[in-house]
């Protein structure tokens, strides 16, 4: 398969290209890792794009694009362990003002994590990074809301 990223889509045609590449697969970890490079691929200004799943009462992390990441998050810990613990969405505008921010890159000044929820059963989360301030807007939340939507519809029973 060749699949061609295209840089300039908007966003419903950059949610469309995702569909299309999670389409042939429902293992959670391939599609995971696509999807960690596609995204990596199509946003500016992103130094780390992957994936943390549940293992215990921590995360662990998944397939992902960008610098070598922390292994284990405690539940609760960081912005990835309070996205989980909550079960909301985490868009920090700045890092540095984020009690408990994790630093895996010292690049990172803004992030954003959206939990994966599947019916009642949390299966980890989706991390983006950013070495600009403010990076992840609202739009882009509203977009990655849709992206992690399409990744939990792709998934195998
Ligand atoms: N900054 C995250 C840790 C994960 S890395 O950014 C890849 C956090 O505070 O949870």
């Amino acid at each position: 398969m060749t699949f061609i990223i295209d840089r300039q889509a908007d966003s419903n045609a950059l949610l469309r290209q995702a569909q299309a590449l999670l389409a042939d697969c429902g293992d959670a970890v391939a599609n995971a890792a696509n999807l960690a490079s596609f995204l990596f691929h199509v946003l500016d200004d992103v130094n780390w794009v992957g994936f943390y799943f549940v293992s215990g009462d921590e995360l662990l992390v998944g397939p992902f694009q960008g610098k070598p990441a922390c292994v284990r998050i405690p539940l609760g810990r960081g912005v990835c362990g309070t996205a989980a613990a909550t079960r909301t969405v985490q868009r920090v505008d700045d890092v540095h003002a984020f009690a408990g921010h994790i630093a895996c890159d010292a690049d990172t000044r803004s992030e954003i994590v959206l939990p994966l929820v599947r019916g009642t059963n949390l299966l980890g989360v989706l991390d983006l990074d950013s070495p600009r301030v403010e990076r992840f807007t609202p739009d882009d939340q509203a977009f990655l809301e849709q992206i992690a939507g399409a990744y939990l519809a792709s998934l195998d029973n």
